[in-house]
């Protein structure tokens, strides 16, 4: 297809800038290769929508002209990141799923520390394996904190990785709208968040005991081998294997299987499933796993 035929007339909005089906193959071609992420034809258009505000940014006049620089002038090595920050969804909550924390809170935390302090360990590793912007990490850092209000000598180190640059910049920062915490019970926000002392700017912080607990780094988990401990007590890799084919979401449970201590949970989103995997895991609540 010529590069002509990607301006193409978008209804009455006017003329839309658009991919080729060429253009279109090798960016979903590079997409899933890269990230696992499945990109079938009826994904065009967001793609096109998400790749033109990155065109834009980097001042060049089409999709078409960008597609060349990825693919024919050698410029992927220096823009995959950005690429595949713009497709990515990032669509996250505190306390998403809430009852997963329910299970935390009253299952996994009681049973991975029964004995554990005997043997003067008392710290609790977790992994938000897809974390986005943190509000997962943040959930997890306040059910924690609840927890171990009760109990002392007990802590916790969080880490927070996702694919996604921009995402993780936000996890850093720890700052949010005030209109995300909707879903975190008030004695929580008042124990947790800091409000800005300019009200009219609407957001809120999380507090440094919060944030000392928990750090952010960027992995892909199409990567053949993750660079983090192996003895997580928790895993949290929420809506995401969706996004992947069926040997790709069993590859990457795989690998996250090694990084889970025996006797440790992994928690799904609630649309994944196990059905069909051979994996060292036994379901212990609706798509909450432990580690045989
Ligand atoms: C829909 S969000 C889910 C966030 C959070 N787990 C939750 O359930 O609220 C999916 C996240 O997975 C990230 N992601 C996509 N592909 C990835 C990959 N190959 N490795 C790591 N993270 C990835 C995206 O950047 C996005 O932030």
């Amino acid at each position: 297809m010529s590069d002509a035929s990607n301006i193409a007339m978008a209804g009455a909005g006017g003329s839309q800038d658009q991919l080729s089906q060429r253009d279109f193959n090798r960016l979903a071609g590079f997409i899933q290769d890269y990230s696992g992420i499945r990109m079938p034809p009826n994904k065009v258009t967001l793609v096109e929508g998400r790749l033109r505000r990155r065109v834009r940014a980097l001042g060049m006049p089409s999709l078409a002209q960008y597609c060349r620089h990825l693919f024919d002038e050698g410029g992927m090595p220096a823009e995959a990141v950005h690429l595949i920050d713009a497709v990515t969804t990032n669509k996250t909550d505190f306390f998403r799923e809430p009852e997963h924390f329910r299970v935390l809170r009253d299952m996994a935390l009681p049973q991975l520390l029964t004995g554990r302090r005997a043997t003067g360990s008392a710290t609790v590793k977790l992994w938000s394996a897809a974390c986005s912007t943190g509000a997962e990490s943040y959930t997890l850092a306040m059910v924690f904190a609840e927890f171990a209000q009760q109990r002392s000598g007990l802590s916790a180190s969080i880490l927070g990785t996702d694919i996604s640059t921009e995402v993780l910049q936000v996890a850093v920062r720890a700052t949010y709208p005030e209109a995300t915490i909707a879903p975190v019970p008030m004695e929580l926000r008042r124990r947790y968040l800091l409000r800005s002392r300019d009200s009219s700017r609407g957001l809120v912080r999380i507090v440094p005991a919060l944030r000392r607990m928990t750090h952010f780094a960027r992995l892909n988990l199409m990567e053949a081998k993750y660079p983090v401990d192996t003895d997580y007590d928790v895993v949290f890799c929420r809506n995401i294997l969706i996004y992947f084919e069926p040997p790709v979401q069993q590859e990457v449970l795989l690998r996250l299987c090694r990084h889970l201590r025996p006797g440790g949970f992994l928690f799904l989103g609630h649309t994944e499933s196990l059905a069909g995997f051979r994996l060292p895991l036994q379901s212990v609540a609706s798509t909450v796993f432990r580690r045989a």
